[in-house]
């Protein structure tokens, strides 16, 4: 499957001739199914020399040992102690968020009234040798939840480049969510997060009642974020080689891809920059590919 090249849009949108709306909701139809979408040079706009900041922060300052994140939302960027370059990195940032939120608007225009911004981070570390807790590794196969966002079925849309001028970012992928949840699902308890729901259900209006605070989260956060561990600890499913691909980036290109439907693991590569999106399942071409109603399929019943 490896990914789809698109080549009829660029910078400056699509190329001319073209149905827009039409190619747009058939490249929605295939990232909601699974497909990762490929251009090699870049669809958007991202000027050199703030490309050459993020890029010299490793060799400038080694004081930063995580990924530096930004929240448009709150206009917070996070993750970099050099006080020298961080107003300019902020910049840099709150600019790119703008700019790729412009890029998905006029790519995926099906999608471009209902995006929600969800954070954008700069990866400055070598993915290959992190030395990582199980549950934050990287370079094992997983499929995305947020520990501190639930989405209760929404999507989670991530638009990546590898900035690296040199080097590949090298990824590991798997068999899509329909295929990997018929086969693990059940193994990792689905029925029990689907059953403790409505234990959980009789707690929640007792504490409304109270005009206590409600916990916010659906069965589905609640079994993704497990799935997400449940996948990493399984060595077994790990090992398995079936529907696995390896995918090597070169520097410069973008990728889009719904990872919390697409098993994916980064094995090498450093500099990416990322933006993700989170796609309410009103806005989804392809609704019946969501990994909530993949779930409510295989359980019989309702996990929002
Ligand atoms: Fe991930």
């Amino acid at each position: 499957m490896a990914w789809l090249e698109v080549h009829e849009y660029g910078v400056q949108g699509w190329s001319g001739g073209l149905d827009s709306s039409e190619r747009a909701r058939h490249y929605c139809r295939e990232l909601e199914r699974g497909a990762i979408l490929f251009f090699s040079v870049l669809p958007f706009d991202f000027p050199e020399d703030e490309r050459k900041l993020l890029l010299s922060l490793t060799a400038k300052d080694s004081r930063f040992h995580k990924n530096i994140s930004y929240r448009p939302g709150s206009d917070i960027l996070r993750g970099l102690d050099d006080s020298e370059n961080l107003p300019q990195v902020h910049n840099v940032m709150r600019r790119y968020a703008a700019e790729i939120r412009r890029f998905v608007a006029g790519f995926l225009t099906h999608y471009a009234d209902k995006l929600q911004m969800d954070y954008a981070s700069f990866r400055p570390l070598e993915e290959e040798g992190r030395n990582l807790p199980l549950h934050k590794r990287n370079d094992l196969l997983h499929v995305d939840s947020f520990p501190s966002r639930p989405t209760r079925g929404s999507r989670i849309l991530r638009v990546f480049t590898n900035l690296n001028p040199e080097k590949a970012r090298v990824w590991k992928v798997g068999e899509r969510f329909p295929k990997l949840a018929e086969r693990y699902a059940e193994q990792a308890g689905l029925p029990s997060f689907t059953r403790r729901s409505r234990v959980l259900e009789g707690l929640k209006k007792g504490l409304s009642r109270l005009a206590l605070p409600v916990p916010d989260r659906a069965p589905y956060d609640r079994f993704m974020l497990h799935f997400h561990d449940w996948l990493k600890e399984n060595s077994g499913f790990q090992k398995q080689a079936e529907g696995k691909e390896r995918l090597e980036f070169p520097p410069m290109a973008t990728w889009l891809v719904f990872t919390d439907g697409v098993p994916h693991a980064a094995l090498s590569g450093q500099f990416a920059i990322e933006q993700t999106f989170i796609i309410p399942v009103g806005a989804l071409v392809a609704p019946e590919a969501a990994p909530i109603r993949v779930l409510e399929r295989i359980s019989g019943r309702a996990m929002a």
